[in-house]
């Protein structure tokens, strides 16, 4: 059993520095789960912690149910592949595989079958004999993988183990984890900036913001459903419109009004829950692929935007423009790959206000509402 509980762990630097604050989090056995954040937001001091190179400075930590906050790193039975996966370049990819076992004893025949196992599994049969050197990155990354698997850990940490390689390789790699977590079924938690990764490869995304555990769920729920303006920007590109407004009555209906002519009616049935927000300001959260360049349905509400800039992507055209006539705001919109409209020039586009978030303006905290539902 391979559950790792952090029970209000926290991280403190001999400098006083919070690195980690008060995280609490239950991953469960065999759960892929994601970390996610920006640049110095504590995702490496976690992993670290939970490997235990790391002290923890409050809380408990417990793996399988057993406090292990005291216990070496080399007793928990985790192993981590880093970003610089470190491979000794004078071995073989066999005995980079190898080494560890040897040096833990394991007969030699136990090697063999674990390393040409995992050699299997990774599709390294054929460079056994050759050096890190002679590797591609993908390569020389799975060799680092294979060195974790033959250890047989109940767990993974892996510390953005894709971030060296170039995109195809990435997104191949991405895939290669996948389907390594469905045959192993262990325990794997994965730390990365990429928000492709984020979205697609674990059952669930812990969102990390200055040391703090902002928000988890599996990854489309916390896309429909951000918590907050921080999580709302970061898990997306582009990142979701926030537009400043008032929250307005207007006969049996709330206005979200950005100024005389740009006003969305909130749906009806999320008029209650943001009822108690009308008579003063709102940050409303719009998505980029909420906003159309045609009204397919009556209740999508027209908004008037100067184009700054359209970047053509090939599949689809990204709308940079400015709403609001007293205050412009940029906004961004996903349009079809024909969508044209010259810089400076004013265009009619469509939003779909039922999936619109508002956020409390002054503390960026979501306004709650029944979340938005999603397939899978
Ligand atoms: N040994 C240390 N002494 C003092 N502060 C540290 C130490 N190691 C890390 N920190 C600080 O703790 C915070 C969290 O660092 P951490 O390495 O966990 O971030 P991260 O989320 O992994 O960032 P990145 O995405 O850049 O790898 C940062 O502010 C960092 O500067
Ligand atoms: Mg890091």
């Amino acid at each position: 059993m391979a559950s790792i509980e952090l029970d209000r762990v926290s991280k403190i630097y001999a400098n006083g520095a919070y690195g980690v604050r008060d995280v609490d989090l239950k991953i469960e056995d065999g759960e892929f789960v994601i970390f996610l954040g920006p640049s110095g937001c504590g995702k490496s001091t976690t992993l670290r912690m939970i490997a235990g190179l790391e002290s923890i400075s409050a809380g408990e930590l417990r793996i399988g149910g057993r406090s292990v906050n005291g216990v070496a790193p080399r007793d928990r039975n985790i192993a981590v592949v880093f970003q610089s996966y470190a491979l000794y370049p004078h071995m073989s990819v066999w005995h980079n595989m190898a080494f560890g076992l040897k040096m833990r004893g394991v007969s030699s025949s136990e090697i063999e079958t674990k390393v040409a196992g995992a050699a299997d599994l990774l599709g390294l049969g054929h460079l056994l004999q050759r050096k890190p050197g002679a590797l591609s990155g993908g390569q020389r990354q799975r060799v680092a993988l294979g060195r974790a698997i033959v250890r047989e850990p109940e767990a993974f940490l892996l510390d953005e183990p894709l971030s060296n390689l170039d995109a195809q390789l990435r997104a191949e790699m991405r895939l290669e984890l996948v389907k390594l977590h469905r045959r192993l079924g262990r325990t794997i938690v994965h730390v990365t900036h990429d928000q492709v990764e984020a979205m697609t490869m674990g059952d669930r995304i812990c969102i990390m913001k200055d040391g703090r555990l902002i928000q988890h769920g599996r990854p489309l729920d916390v896309y429909a459903n951000p918590a907050d303006t921080f999580v709302a920007r970061f898990l997306a590109t582009p990142p979701m419109n926030l537009v400043g407004a008032q929250l307005e009555h207007e006969g049996e209906d709330l206005v979200v009004r950005v100024d005389a002519e740009t006003r969305l009616t909130v749906p009806r049935k999320h008029y209650l829950p943001y009822v108690h927000k009308a008579g003063g300001p709102i940050t409303a959260g719009i998505r980029a692929e909420d906003i159309y360049e045609t009204q397919a349905h009556p209740e999508w509400q027209r908004i008037s935007v100067k184009v700054v800039a359209v970047e053509a992507l090939g599949a689809e055209n990204v709308l940079i423009g400015m709403v609001g006539r007293d205050k412009p705001v940029e906004i961004q919109a996903r349009l079809g790959r024909h969508f044209f409209a010259p810089v400076d020039s004013t265009v009619d586009l469509y939003v779909d206000v039922e999936p619109m978030h508002l956020f409390d303006a002054e503390t960026g905290k979501v306004v709650a509402r029944p979340p938005l539902p999603v397939g899978r």
